[in-house]
């Protein structure tokens, strides 16, 4: 584990696309990475890569299950001591053709919800970073929404 010094920040759908392209230049800049996404192996070949770079904790799994979306703060938590910024990457579009609101299925919309909005769950929800500034603050430092 790095000093506290080091900047965290926790990038869900961090295997390819847009998440992975973050990762790898917040790696460069020696951010600490907690990453996830649901298929395990492309996550595991993503963390070897941003290991040569900087220190990774990786948690397959999917956002929209908000039992996994704590977990992975927890884990952060546990091997970083402070998570600074949240890159909400993966996203859903739920049902589609796109229905109207009205008829939208709840469970659908819930799960749209989860995965675009509410996960990883908030910092105050569920711990407080180590940072100072943040903790007075209640919120990560930084909030990415790369998603619809
Ligand atoms: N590409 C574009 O032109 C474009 C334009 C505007 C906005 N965006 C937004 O940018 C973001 C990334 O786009 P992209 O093109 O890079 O997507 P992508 O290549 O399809 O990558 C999506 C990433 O998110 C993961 N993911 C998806 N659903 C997940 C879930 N429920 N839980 C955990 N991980 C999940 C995927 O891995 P698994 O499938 O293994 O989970 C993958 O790592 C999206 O939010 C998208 O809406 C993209």
């Amino acid at each position: 584990m790095k000093g506290t010094e080091q900047r965290v920040a926790v990038i869900t759908g961090a295997s390819q696309g847009l998440g992975l392209e973050i990762a790898r230049v917040y790696a460069r800049h020696d951010i600490g990475l907690i990453v996830t996404a649901r298929g395990a192996d492309a996550l595991d070949q993503a963390a070897s890569e941003l290991r040569e770079l900087t220190t990774v904790e990786a948690l397959a799994g999917d956002v929209g299950d908000s039992s996994h979306a704590e977990r992975l703060i927890q884990r952060g938590l546990e091997r970083f001591g402070r998570i600074d910024i949240l890159v909400n990457n993966a996203s859903t579009l739920g049902a589609t053709p796109l229905p109207e609101l009205a008829d939208y299925p709840l469970d659908d919309l819930t799960q749209a919800f989860q995965v675009n909005t509410v996960a990883p769950p908030p910092p105050g929800a569920t711990h407080a970073p180590r940072d100072e500034t943040a903790r007075s603050r209640g919120h990560y430092q930084r909030i990415v929404r790369c998603g619809c």
